[in-house]
């Protein structure tokens, strides 16, 4: 009886821990993003593909990579004048929510000729 209840406790605390790993990773919410994410459109274009030439894409990109990105920016660890004045003020759940809709953009690549 002790046992079974602390392997069931085990279990539950299992479940949390591999529930909040996940969550941690799979927040964010794509339609909330994309209405976040006008205000990157000048430079990342509406679908993410960079409108300048030193601006890079965001379509496709895994969201674990932009959430990261985003956090560096907002903390100053990579530095760039324009992304580091965009990223200060966003939340956690403004970065979920615009790495959930950057990568869910579907890009297809091929070679020129
Ligand atoms: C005024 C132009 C401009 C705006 C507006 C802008 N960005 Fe950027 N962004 C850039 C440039 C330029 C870079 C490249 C930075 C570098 O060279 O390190 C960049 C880089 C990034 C990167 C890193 C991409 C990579 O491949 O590492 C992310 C993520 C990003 N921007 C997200 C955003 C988001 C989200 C917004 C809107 C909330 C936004 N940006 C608004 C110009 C802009």
């Amino acid at each position: 009886m002790a046992v079974g209840r602390r392997r069931a406790s085990v279990l539950i605390l299992g479940a949390l821990v591999f529930g909040a790993a996940v969550a941690a990773f799979a927040d964010g919410d794509a339609a909330a993003g994309r209405k976040k994410a006008q205000s990157c459109t000048t430079c990342h274009g509406p679908l993410g593909i960079g409108q300048l030439p030193n601006t890079p894409n965001l379509a496709g990109q895994p969201a674990i990579y932009l959430v990261a990105q985003l956090k560096a920016f907002r903390s100053g660890k990579r530095t760039h004048e324009v992304m580091n004045v965009v990223a200060k003020p966003l939340s956690e759940g403004d970065i979920e929510d615009l790495a959930a809709w950057f990568s869910s953009i579907e890009v297809t690549a091929k070679p020129r000729s």
